[in-house]
Formats: structure tokens, C-alpha cells, sequence
């Protein structure tokens, strides 16, 4: 989809926006008429920095973003007050569109405003008989003021979630079979079709299922013996994504699956108790040319399908008495955005421009769209999986509830982190636990709350209008508790200890850059960027030169971050990471402790999980040898 509207926020210039591209696209916004006037300005016209510039700033606000539930068939009402904030009286113009071409009008659409005075300004969105469930209508209202008063436009975009009234679908767990002292799972990756717009049935893939795959509940010291077998007609590999074992066991680019065949990997869990997750993770073809990634490139077939969530278990955990009741009081929630053909088709895959990163305008939690979730009213525990190709999300429940955020990636945090947002890059996962115990008969949402992402926390070069909306991904009910609910939370749930930067042997900077590249290099499968030292810890400082963020995946034991730009991490980043958000122009360093498995046959990745960006090269691998290969690195004048 191209982008038919402005993509600006000038009540909030996003600080990556150059006066330059403000004018421009203001120019685009308002016509050439004032073009003129606004390419004499000087610093950024319409944020509060322009009254130091002596320029008239933006005398005007309008009420944040709405998101509701709509029904098809009936007209959706929202409303935003709009004020005026300057020394002057000012007539205002509203115009309002739907981005999905909808029957849709703003009352009034003209409104003279004395100094200090507000209105309230009625949006009336007709949601067609025929409005598919799922979809997530959005209208962009946008007020001008009478020209030639100093130019003030403002924008809002808000959004109905065309309600299905469909359960959230729940992956299937795998607790695997014991034979001769293997705990032994299965996984077929397969080809099939699935129902996601009613009476349209979706090319898809999943594993052991049309769509997504079961999740993989594992036990610490177990070992895990799985099969995974490729029904495709390309190749595929199966990663562990945040799985601690040996390079030939982990499913990456070197452990090719052809099709017809079946993959055997076999590795103990030494894994805290954690959310991990699986995907496939090959990379094949003329590397670059979208023709040739559109089949075995690990972007594609995720989009596709195929993925699905890892739960591991251990003692400790079990002994906190957390919500860990599966389907219960404990849940996957995989989020993935995707674009849809008039026919039910995913939308053609790869983007072949980066601005076109592969988001979506429809949100699949678990393979549903606009799902009801019933939970009981007790404490329960979502395991969020940030499973989207390119999209970053910043969750919330709708009526801003506080949760606790008990885990990052690969382990529990040390104690609960009280919140009201988080936000996970492209896999990135969080344990939340959210006390419910007082709403039985209550309705909340799950939402993105996208618009509120600050400065800098998104590029400019993919942004589109779900990154700067709110909206529901999923419908909760509150329903009885169950018999013996948990009430409480323990105030200790893990005993991470920070690892001293100073033990590290070395520092490595990857410095990241668009076109997608670390250190100036795309990726080649023959090789090898980086020989570690078995047993060493190494500082990765990670550099980001680009204009927009990209969350950084290194495979096999997880991480500690140790500063973002000079400052320590925030609470729920102290625990262990195997993916971190690194911003536009930040710098983020981590400590990894190469400790584990000596494989010289099998190298690890690190990269971009925007799949994009690793399809098309940003990604590197490292190797763990016994000799310290950082000696000659130290000699170095
Ligand atoms: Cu989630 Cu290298 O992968
Ligand atoms: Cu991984
Ligand atoms: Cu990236």
C-alpha cells in the first residue's frame, strides 16, 4: 500500500524529521501556496523549538488518539477536542479520511476559535455491512487554520477494530514424550491454507498446522531430542531462537532442512526458565535480489507461518507458584502484523525497498484476528512474543492498568517490574502478569499504543500509519477464577547477578548501517566475521548509525546490556536479553559470556531481526574456538 497521506505529527516533530523534509512534506500537506512562506522559516516551524526561533509557533492542540471496537453495518462515533491555544482568534478547517476508502465525515468542518477556546469535534465513520472482521479501520483527521495566518496542521489518526466475535485461538502445547531418557518432540513444517477473512482461505504455512506451530513447553536438564521435518518445496532450517547449545544444534543458515527430509537436533536444556521461541532461519539464492529471497529467506517463510513459542521451565520457576497454567491463567500471545490481497493472499512478499519493510494493517495474536480471550479473575501471565517481521510494538491494556513485567527474554527478572507500556522490537519477548481479580464481567483490550512512541524510538524510513495509532490487538473477558488462583506475586523471583564489564577480554563494536549491514558487510554464508574464545566475555558495543532502530539478535547464550548511549539500562533490561532495541544513533553495549560449547562446525548468527534486514544481509557470524583468538587483537598497536 502506498502511503496516501502525510506522515507527519507536527504537534510532536519526531526530532529525526530535518526542518528540509518538514517543508517538503508540509509543502505536499498544504499545497505550494505556503510553501513559499515556510521554506523562510528557520528551525522546526511547528514544534515548541520555534519560538526561539522568533518564528509564530503553533498555537494549537488537539486530544489524543481514540480506539474502539466497531460493529459492521454501524456507524462508529468518536470525538476529539480541538483548542486553541494562541493570543489570536483563528478559524479552523477539518477535513477527515479513512484509509480504507470508508464513508466517513468531522462535524463541524469549520470553526472560528476565540484565544483560549475549545470545541469538540465529531468523527462518523460508516463501517460497511461488508467490512471484513479484523479490519483495523483508521481515519486521519487533519485542521488547517484560514490561510494566511501562520500555518497550523494538525493531525490525529484513530482507529475501530472491526470486532469478529471469534476466540483467541491458543497454540496447542508439546510437552513431549520421554523415550530412553529424551524428551522428544516432533515439528513438520507444512504447506496448507487458513481462514483468516471470513470465506477466504489464506496460502499459509505452520508447522504441525495450517498457521503458527504448538509451543514447546521444556524442562531444565532435560534432554531435548526433535524432529523436524520439511513438507515445503524449498528449503528450510528450524532455529532455537534463544536456546543455549551447541552451533551445529541451533537451526541457522549452515543446518539446511531440503524438503522431504527430517532434521534430528539433540542438546540439553541449560536454559533458565524462560519464553524462547522457534523459526525458520534459512538463507539462500543470488543474495540481495528480491527474486531469489522470496523463497528460502527466513522473512518469507515466517511471514508465512512458521514459527512458534518455546516455554521452559525449571525448578526455581516452579517453586515462585507463578501463573503457569497453560490456556489457564497462562498464555503465548504472538503478534504479527499482515497485509492481505483482495483474495485472501498474504500480501506479495518480499518489499523491495526498505521503506516498505513488511507491515501490515491487520494484527494476527496467535493466527486470530480481533479475538476474544477469556481469563479467569486472578492473576495471569502473558507470554508476549513480538513474532512481526518488521513492526515494533508499545503494549498496554486499554484502560492503562499497571502489570507486572516478571521476564525478559531468557530469563525472570530478579524482581516484578510495575508498568504501564512495554514495548518489544521484532523478537523480543516479555512475561507480563496482570491482576484481574475484581473484574470478573469486565471487557479490556490489549492494544498498541504506537502513537505514543517518542522521538526517535521509530525511523522515518518504514513509518506508516499503525506506528503512529493506537489500537486494539485483542479483546480480554474476565470470567469466574479458577479454584485455586493465584493471588500474589513473590517480590523475588530470580537471583541475576550483573556481570562486571571489566572481566571482559575485549571490546567489539558492529557498527549498523542502512542498506542493512554491520560493519560495513552483508552477509556471505562462507564467512566467518568473528572467532570468539571459549570461556571468554566479550563487551559488543553496537553502534547505530541509521535513522531508525533495529533489534539485535545474537544467538546462543544471552546477554547482559550494560549501558544504553553512557546510562544504565532500565529495570526490566538488568536481567538476561538475547534481542535488544539499539535506536537510531545510539549506542548500546552488551556483555556476552562465550561460555558452553566449542563448535568449530557450527557458527552462530547474530543480526537484525527486522527479517528484512537479515534477508538482505544484516548479519554476521561468529565462531567460539578454544584458542583466544583476541590475543593477536590485543598485540595490535
Ligand atoms: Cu530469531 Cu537468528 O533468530
Ligand atoms: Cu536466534
Ligand atoms: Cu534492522
Amino acid at each position: 500500500m502506498s502511503r496516501p497521506y502525510p506522515e507527519i505529527k507536527p504537534y510532536r516533530p519526531p526530532r529525526w524529521l530535518a526542518p528540509l523534509s518538514l517543508v517538503v512534506l508540509l509543502s505536499l500537506f498544504i499545497g505550494t501556496v505556503f510553501a513559499s512562506q515556510l521554506s523562510s522559516m528557520t528551525g522546526s516551524p511547528l514544534g515548541s523549538d520555534s519560538e526561539a526561533s522568533g518564528k509564530t509557533p503553533m498555537m494549537a492542540s488537539i486530544s489524543g488518539e481514540q480506539m474502539a471496537l466497531g460493529t459492521a453495518g454501524t456507524v462508529a462515533s468518536y470525538s476529539h477536542t480541538l483548542t486553541n491555544n494562541g493570543g489570536q482568534t483563528e478559524t479552523f478547517h477539518m477535513v477527515v479520511t479513512s484509509r480504507q476508502g470508508w464513508t466517513v465525515a468531522v462535524n463541524p468542518t469549520q470553526m472560528t476559535l476565540a484565544p483560549g477556546a475549545s470545541t469538540t469535534l465529531t468523527i462518523d465513520l460508516t463501517i460497511p455491512a461488508n467490512a471484513a472482521p479484523g479490519t483495523q479501520a483508521l481515519t486521519i483527521l487533519t485542521v488547517t487554520n484560514t490561510q494566511p495566518a501562520p500555518p497550523i496542521v494538525l493531525g490525529v489518526k484513530d482507529t475501530i477494530l472491526v470486532d469478529a466475535g471469534t476466540a483467541l485461538k491458543i497454540p496447542p502445547a508439546q510437552w513431549g514424550e520421554m523415550v530412553d531418557g529424551e524428551r522428544v518432540y516432533s515439528l513438520t513444517e507444512m504447506i496448507s491454507t487458513t481462514e483468516f477473512l471470513p470465506g477466504l482461505d489464506t496460502p499459509t504455512y505452520g508447522y504441525n498446522g495450517s498457521f503458527l506451530g504448538p509451543t514447546l513447553v521444556m524442562t531444565a536438564g532435560e534432554v531435548i531430542s526433535i524432529s523436524v521435518t520439511n513438507n515445503l518445496t524449498e528449503t528450510s532450517t528450524t532455529h532455537w531462537h534463544g536456546i543455549h547449545l551447541p552451533g551445529q544444534m541451533d537451526g541457522g543458515p549452515h543446518q539446511d532442512i531440503l524438503p522431504g527430509t527430517t532434521w534430528h537436533p539433540t542438546f540439553t536444556m541449560i536454559n533458565q526458565a524462560s519464553t524462547l521461541w522457534y523459526h525458520p532461519h534459512p538463507h539462500h539464492g543470488a543474495e540481495h535480489e528480491p527474486s531469489a529471497v522470496s523463497v528460502a529467506a527466513t522473512g518469507y517463510q515466517v511471514y508465512y507461518g512458521l514459527a512458534g513459542m518455546i516455554f521452559v521451565r525449571d525448578s526455581h520457576a516452579d517453586s515462585l507458584n507463578l501463573p503457569q497454567t497453560y490456556g489457564v491463567d497462562e498464555f503465548p500471545i504472538v503478534v504479527q502484523d499482515r497485509n492481505f490481497n483482495e483474495d485472501g493472499s498474504f500480501r506479495e512478499y518480499p518489499a523491495q525497498q526498505d521503506r516498505d519493510l513488511h507491515k501490515g494493517d491487520h494484527f494476527l495474536i496467535n493466527g486470530t484476528l480481533a479475538g476474544n480471550l477469556d481469563v479467569p479473575a486472578q492473576m495471569v501471565r502473558l507470554h508476549i512474543l513480538n513474532g512481526s517481521n518488521a513492526r515494533f510494538y508499545n503494549f498496554g491494556f486499554s484502560d492503562n492498568r499497571s502489570f507486572t513485567q516478571i521476564a525478559s527474554d531468557n530469563a525472570l527478572l530478579n524482581s516484578g517490574v510495575s508498568r504501564t507500556r512495554v514495548v518489544l522490537g521484532p523478537g523480543e519477548r516479555a512475561e507480563i502478569v496482570v491482576d484481574l481479580s475484581g473484574d470478573e464481567g469486565e471487557t479490556l483490550s490489549f492494544a498498541n499504543y504506537a502513537a505514543e512512541f517518542g522521538n526517535g524510538d521509530l525511523g522515518p524510513t518504514s513509518l506508516d500509519d499503525y506506528d503512529q495509532s493506537n489500537y486494539i490487538l485483542f479483546t480480554l473477558h474476565v470470567t469466574a477464577p479458577t479454584a485455586n488462583p493465584v493471588t500474589t506475586l513473590p517480590t523475588v523471583l530470580n537471583n541475576i547477578e550483573r556481570i562486571d564489564p571489566s572481566t571482559a577480554v575485549l571490546t567489539r563494536t558492529l557498527t549498523l548501517n542502512i542498506p542493512p549491514s554491520i560493519n560495513g558487510m552483508t552477509f556471505q554464508m562462507d564467512t566467518i566475521n568473528i572467532t570468539t574464545t571459549l570461556g571468554m566475555k566479550e563487551v559488543w558495543r553496537i553502534v547505530n548509525l541509521s535513522e531508525e532502530p533495529h533489534p539485535i539478535h545474537i544467538h546462543d547464550s544471552p546477554f547482559q546490556i550494560i549501558s544504553r548511549n553512557g546510562e544504565a539500562p532500565p529495570d526490566y533490561e538488568l536481567g538476561w536479553k538475547d534481542t535488544v532495541i539499539v535506536h537510531s544513533l545510539e549506542t548500546v553495549l552488551v556483555l556476552k559470556d562465550f561460555s558452553g560449547f566449542y563448535d568449530p562446525d557450527g557458527p552462530f548468527m547474530y543480526h537484525c531481526h527486522i527479517l528484512d534486514h537479515e534477508d538482505k544481509g544484516m548479519m554476521g557470524q561468529y565462531i567460539i574456538d578454544t584458542q583466544p583468538a583476541y590475543l593477536p587483537l590485543l598485540q595490535r598497536p
